[in-house]
């Protein structure tokens, strides 16, 4: 079981698009998946999965309704835990809202992977999310502000993980990607931490396909599988599942849902 967190340091470079279109592939790929949307600003994977959920994390969260009733199912492998964008989750007394929450978790039973979507930047919650999760991948675009808000985030996760995953998007190539990445790696490891592993993880290039996509509220990796994007989100999904296993053992394993909501409730 892993638990993955998905981070930026700047917005809209792509997290929720990575995020969804990784779950999908991992789903195909065999793993079963829940994907929880945890941006409170700008909780946006129902539109993303063209879906309708009924019910959100927060009606859980005010006990209207049970956690499998909020669940939204996209396939055999992959479920939705849909997020409500607004600070009234806020209000909700941390402790009794994650408890609340892992309890549900549960419910899935055997699960390989649970993604979280995050906003973007450093707050409390993303905070919790990166100490209790087994993967933290910071996304970045190739701008230059986005590279300096992902060096910043570099450098907040770097306190409490020692392993970062960085995924390029938008990039013109895979040279572009290679040589943001290796300036990245170099700064970090001269300004933050020598022992700072960074590493790359993949690239997806800019493509107006992955525009329309979300326009037309498709899934570049279901419905034009075998278009770039797709494949390079595939790729990215991989690698992740290459750096499970070492000698064929999963590394990095943490035995079920509960421990993470654990972790995650011993941080606040
Ligand atoms: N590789 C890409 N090429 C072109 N457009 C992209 C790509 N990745 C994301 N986008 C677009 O960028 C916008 C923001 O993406 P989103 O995933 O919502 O970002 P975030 O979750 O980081 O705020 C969306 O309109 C999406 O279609
Ligand atoms: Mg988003």
């Amino acid at each position: 079981m892993r638990f993955v967190t998905i981070t930026s340091g700047k917005g809209g470079v792509g997290k929720s698009t990575i995020s969804a279109n990784l779950s999908y592939m991992l789903s195909i790929y065999g793993y079963k998946v829940a994907l929880f949307d945890a941006d409170i600003g700008l909780a946006n994977q129902d539109i993303i999965l063209g879906v309708k959920p009924q019910y959100t994390i927060l009606d859980v969260m005010k006990g209207e309704v049970s956690f499998e009733e909020c669940v939204v199912k996209i396939n055999n492998n992959f479920f939705l835990i849909p997020g409500e964008s607004g600070e009234e989750i806020l209000e909700f007394d941390n402790e009794e809202l994650l408890e609340n929450f892992y309890k549900g978790v549960e419910s899935f039973g055997e699960l390989d992977f649970l993604i979280i979507d995050t906003g973007a930047g450093i707050g409390e919650t993303v905070r919790s999310f990166i100490k209790a999760s087994t993967d933290t991948i910071i996304i970045t675009a190739p701008d230059p502000s986005a590279i300096m808000d992902a060096y910043s985030m570099i450098k907040y996760s770097a306190k409490i993980k020692d392993e970062l995953y960085l995924v390029l998007n938008r990039v013109k190539s895979k040279k572009e990607a290679n040589e943001i990445f290796k300036k990245l790696q170099n700064v970090a490891k001269k300004h933050i931490q020598e022992s700072i592993e960074l590493q790359f993880l993949g690239f997806v290039e800019n493509s107006s396909l992955v525009e329309e996509a979300t326009k037309k509220r498709e899934l570049i990796a279901k419905d034009h599988a075998s278009s770039i994007p797709a494949l390079q989100i595939g790729d990215i999904a991989k690698k992740l599942t290459n750096s499970l296993t070492k000698d064929g053992e999963h590394i990095k394993e943490t035995p079920n849902i509960a421990i993470f909501f654990k972790r995650l409730l011993q941080q606040i």
